[in-house]
């Protein structure tokens, strides 16, 4: 190795190293931005030094596309609201996909050309980077437009779907076998191409759009495999290392969300469950039962004298952008010695660590965030908990209701506190689709309407006490 040659390993040795510095500092809220700084850091390294390491013809169009790529991410970042998220998560990931099958599209043109046989590892690095980033890329773009509601939130289901959707797998494998084994075939090439960018469309389409976070938190894995195998065809180590971080952290947090909703990856991809369109509940889910309601006044009350509250929130906080409103809430307890805390359900919302974002946003203490395990002991002790549009993540049924679609997931126990206050418009059903038992239990009542505007009244109300 010349001294450059150790230089660029030692670079990448780095750049991998503060990768995974920062995915561990990411783990907590508390370190999160210091990893994310760490890990942008690592890619800077990465990126600067492939550019000095590569023989690099023209700089020309690198420089155009750092510009425009800088420039969309810059504005998104700024821009998406953090409800838009998942979907600008979603599309990244496809763009990713995309990138990586490109790179693979462009080595398999030049050497075809070049030669009449391809090395096998090579031709199979390249296969393996156009089936997964094709299948990412496409599968991306409909998982963005049903979030974005461009396509239908409902699962889109025809006669025959599983042996379709296996037949066009098996046809790029079997192609792709033919061309890493026999010969690399242009026209065999691009049908792989295209069975893939098919393949991509009909995986996503019979998933409903509420899955649609597990399936791009998948689909971020897949994306991160589609780059490490681009890595083994451009043989450039640190895009096999940071290809495989993705692809593991992506399949980790899948199956850790799926294991929060007490479903099987199995049963996300193939089960059609949830159409999205969360104004689908009704009122007709109270039926006789009837749920009690009060004011800012009254629940100003239970709350300012309250010794003990929990602060449960959900989608609806998100929906509402209510979490500052929330922050003020608390921080009025908190000046009346009330004990407040933040129970924080590891699905709650529609993304991973969705009201850790949004209360870290609105600068809520992160020592007054408790975890599902660590809150539940403490519900029987609590005076009263405050549901901001949580719904699902309280649901008792979840218990007791074997029959229940959420039977089984493991929930916050807020009914074993003293007293329960619920905001929300209704008594819609939440993502599950699902009636609450808890809205109509003697301990709860409901206090009707827009989250943000009814904390705001109830601050209000508190510093009248
Ligand atoms: P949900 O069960 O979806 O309930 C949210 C509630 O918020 C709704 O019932 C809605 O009732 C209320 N709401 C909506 N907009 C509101 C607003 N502006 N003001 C006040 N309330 C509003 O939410 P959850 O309890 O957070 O549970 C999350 C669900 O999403 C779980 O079933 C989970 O499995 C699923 N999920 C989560 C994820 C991740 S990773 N977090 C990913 C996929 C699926 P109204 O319409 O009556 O107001």
């Amino acid at each position: 190795m010349n001294p450059l040659e150790t230089i660029i390993a030692l670079s990448y040795l780095m750049a991998a190293a503060l990768f995974i510095l920062g995915i561990k500092y990411m783990s907590s809220p508390a370190t999160a931005r210091r990893g994310n700084l760490l890990a942008a850091i690592g890619m800077f390294v990465a990126i600067v030094v492939t550019l000095l390491d590569r023989q690099v013809i023209s700089y020309t169009w690198i420089l155009i596309g750092i510009v425009i790529g800088s420039l969309i991410g810059a504005v998104a970042a700024r821009k998406v609201q953090m409800t838009g998220m998942p979907q600008m998560v979603g599309i990244f990931n496809g763009f990713g996909g995309g990138a990586s099958a490109l790179v693979a599209v462009a080595e398999f043109m030049r050497l075809s050309g070049a030669q009449a046989v391809m090395p096998m590892d090579l031709s199979l690095a390249v296969l393996l980077s156009i089936i997964i980033g094709g299948v990412t890329f496409t599968g991306s773009l409909i998982a963005f437009g049903k979030l974005q509601g461009f396509v239908s939130g409902a699962p889109i289901q025809f006669p025959l779907q599983n042996i379709v959707n296996a037949a066009v797998l098996i046809g790029a494998t079997v192609l792709s076998i033919y061309i890493v084994a026999f010969s690399p075939s242009m026209a065999a090439f691009i049908i792989v191409i295209a069975l893939s960018l098919l393949y991509g469309i009909l995986f996503v389409i019979p998933i409903g759009g509420a899955d649609m976070p597990v399936v791009i938190s998948l689909l971020n894995s897949f994306s991160g495999l589609a780059a490490c195998a681009t890595g083994f065809v451009v043989g450039n180590n640190i895009l096999i290392i940071a290809g495989s971080l993705v692809g593991s952290a992506g399949f980790i947090l899948t199956q850790i969300m799926c294991k929060a909703m007490n479903r099987s990856l199995r049963h996300v991809l193939f089960s059609a469950f949830g159409t999205g369109d969360m104004a689908a509940g009704s009122l007709q889910a109270a039926g006789d039962k009837t749920a009690r309601s009060i004011d800012a006044e009254e629940a100003a009350m239970i709350m300012g004298y309250a010794h003990s509250a929990v602060i449960v929130p959900g989608y609806g906080m998100a929906a509402a952008q209510a979490q500052h409103a929330v922050r003020e809430l608390a921080d009025q307890l908190a000046a009346r010695g009330v004990d407040v805390k933040f129970a924080i359900h590891p699905v709650a919302g529609r993304m991973p660590g969705h009201m850790n974002v949004l209360l870290a946003e609105a600068q809520v203490p992160y020592n007054l965030l408790f975890d599902m395990d660590d809150i539940n002991p403490e519900f029987p002790h609590t005076d009263v908990v405050l549901v901001v549009g949580a719904n699902d993540v309280i649901n008792p049924a979840a218990r007791h209701d074997k029959a229940s679609p959420i039977y089984g997931m493991p929930i916050l126990d807020v009914d074993k506190a003293r007293h329960i206050i619920i905001i929300k418009r209704s008594l819609n059903v939440g993502f599950a689709g699902v009636d609450n038992e808890l809205f109509y239990h003697p301990k709860t009542t409901m206090y009707f309407g827009n989250a943000k505007e009814k904390l705001q009244e109830l601050v209000a109300e508190v510093k009248k006490l």
